[in-house]
């Protein structure tokens, strides 16, 4: 067994930026639309983080205190492995190679204590707790054919409204959005537990918001969305241009985390964070083949950035990602800051893990086919 210091994270991307906004797809920017910009700049400058160093130390300082307990899921040593060792639906033992995992996949009364997921993001996005504070909000109905007075009981009620809520499944579901989906802040979506679907329509929008947590869903073949009026909160909806087909944009936004998400295949970019966010964990995703093999698009405007901080400020936001999983083909598009010109020898921290443990790394991204009572 190799003992050096491994980085065991399948797909970790950590995203810090903070530049000024435009309007995506607002069709009229009120009064409402200028609010909820202002309050998200407040957000933003509050969430970011001026020392992308300190963020992927304490990451790596959880990572190693753990890899004693990695290597025993590694050693071949059956009698050892399985004592103790919860057994997921699959009946193979629950192996989690990540902190963030740790947290909560290998307990088997992971449903029973949902929002202990509130407490495992890491990194720029790790005081991201979503809807920690609200009641659970259950989506039974998988139609969306109501942009503008959704009924309870679907994804698009659940996401609009005003107060924190942690959104659930009743069942596997497959939603076919017939508009983006403008997600409100402090909201957890949680597609644990069942094969949750947005496919074949418009795509996910995090606008101005800040504190969303979105796990477990397959997000695929997103289109544009023809535009709209469109509800975007319990006391206001109002017109929306056609949007770009990306699988999640992320607008102006603070404190998102991704994590255990499947995505493929969509009009536009993967996910596409761009301008004015910060403080952003994507975790354990799975990215697949992409029309345009764009897969993830971080641009960062530094025409508008400049409006906001003097260049020796700016010149030092940068995006990091690590060991993201990127297949046939897709390819990361990055701007701003250029790490490999960068004092890269004090940021390359987090080490490689060897070729030899892809299969592993990549075993658990993605959506999870978890069951309750069950470790995942
Ligand atoms: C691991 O242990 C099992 C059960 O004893 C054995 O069948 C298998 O060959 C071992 N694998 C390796 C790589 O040693
Ligand atoms: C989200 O929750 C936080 C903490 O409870 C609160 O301060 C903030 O106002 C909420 N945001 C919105 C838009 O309701
Ligand atoms: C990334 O997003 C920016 C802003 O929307 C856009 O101008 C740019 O063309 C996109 N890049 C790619 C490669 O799609």
């Amino acid at each position: 067994m190799d003992s050096k210091p491994r980085f065991l994270f399948s797909s970790l991307l950590f995203l810090t930026f903070f530049v000024t906004f435009a309007a995506a797809h607002i069709g009229q920017f009120d009064e409402y639309w200028k609010k909820k910009a202002e309050l998200a700049e407040v957000k933003n400058r509050a969430s970011y983080n001026p020392d992308p160093d300190s963020v992927t130390s304490h990451f790596n300082a959880e990572v190693h205190t753990e890899s004693i307990d990695m290597e025993d899921d590694t050693a071949n040593n059956t009698r050892r492995g399985l004592r103790g060792k919860r057994m997921n639906s699959k009946n193979e033992p629950c192996v989690a190679t990540n902190p963030i995992d740790r947290c909560w996949r290998c307990r088997s009364d992971w449903s029973k204590n949902r929002k202990l997921m509130a407490k495992c993001a890491k990194g720029f996005g790790r005081h991201t707790t979503g809807g920690l504070d609200g009641r659970f909000y259950i989506v039974t109905n998988p139609a969306d054919d109501d942009m503008v007075n959704p009924k309870k009981g679907t994804l698009r009620w659940g996401v609009i409204q005003d107060r924190p809520l942690w959104i659930v499944f009743a069942s596997d579901m497959i939603i076919r959005l017939n508009e983006e989906l403008i997600v409100n802040s402090n909201k957890t979506i949680d597609g644990r537990g069942y094969n949750v679907r947005i496919v074949g329509g418009a795509s996910m929008m995090l606008q101005f918001i800040h504190n969303v947590i979105i796990t477990n869903l397959h997000i695929h073949d997103i289109v544009p969305g023809d535009g709209g009026m469109i509800r975007d909160s319990e006391t206001h909806y109002g017109f929306r241009t056609r949007s770009d087909g990306d699988g999640i944009s992320i607008f102006g936004s603070s404190n998102i985390w991704i994590d255990h998400v499947s995505m493929a295949n969509c009009g536009d970019g993967l996910i596409d964070a761009i301008m004015g966010s910060t403080a952003i964990t994507i975790s354990n995703s799975h990215f697949t083949q992409h029309n345009d093999r764009i897969i993830l698009n971080v641009t960062l405007l530094q025409v508008t950035k400049r409006e906001y901080s003097p260049e020796n400020i700016w010149k030092d936001w940068n995006w990091r990602s690590e060991g993201d999983l990127l297949m046939n083909g897709a390819v990361f598009v990055p701007s701003g800051v250029d790490p490999n010109t960068n004092s890269i020898d004090e940021r390359d921290l987090i080490k490689a893990k060897p070729g030899t443990f892809v299969t592993r790394l990549t075993r658990y991204s993605g959506a999870l086919d978890c069951v309750r009572g069950r470790p995942c």
